[in-house]
């Protein structure tokens, strides 16, 4: 028998040590949570990537009554990135969560497990990893490709 241990690496940083487009994307995510509409779990969720050519583009969660028809941040903002410049590679998503009353998390929030095949399938498509940047009141987490939040993934058949 062999074990193996997989490994991810995540950086925690301060909004000061990021980089300005960087400190500007989770300006932008943080913004997008204000567009959130999410009358069921009241967990405003925004989204903003950057595409390579510098365009950005936000998305938030869109909640509905039959609750599969709803969806996240984070797939919100890829697919409106696919629609609108489908030639242009994605270079780096940030996500911001906050209650009802604005307050953003104290933690970064990560994204959910049909985002993350997103994001793979994003990486595969332009051929390059995507930087994600998870924004809490506490600290950022900076994670240079969806594949330190999700090894082994399924990519191919
Ligand atoms: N949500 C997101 O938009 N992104 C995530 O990464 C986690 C969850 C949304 C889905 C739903 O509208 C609400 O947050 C509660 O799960």
């Amino acid at each position: 028998m062999k074990e193996l241990t997989l490994k991810s690496t995540i950086l925690v940083v301060q909004p000061s040590e990021l980089a300005e487009h960087d400190r500007a994307l989770v300006a932008q995510a943080i913004e997008a949570t204000k567009r959130s509409y999410s009358p069921y779990s009241h967990f405003h969720v925004g989204a903003a990537v950057r595409l390579v050519n510098g365009v950005t583009l936000m998305g938030c969660n869109q909640e509905n009554a039959a609750f599969p028809s709803g969806i996240c941040a984070e797939r919100a903002a890829l697919f409106a990135a696919g629609a609108q410049y489908p030639d242009e590679a994605v270079e780096a998503i940030a996500i911001a969560a906050s209650n009802e009353q604005g307050e953003l998390t104290d933690e970064p929030v990560s994204p959910c497990g049909p985002c993350r095949q997103v994001l793979i399938e994003t990486e595969t498509r332009y051929g390059r990893a995507v930087r994600i940047l998870l924004h809490g009141r506490r600290h950022i987490y900076v994670i240079d490709g969806i594949k330190q939040l999700m090894p082994l993934s399924f990519t191919e058949f």
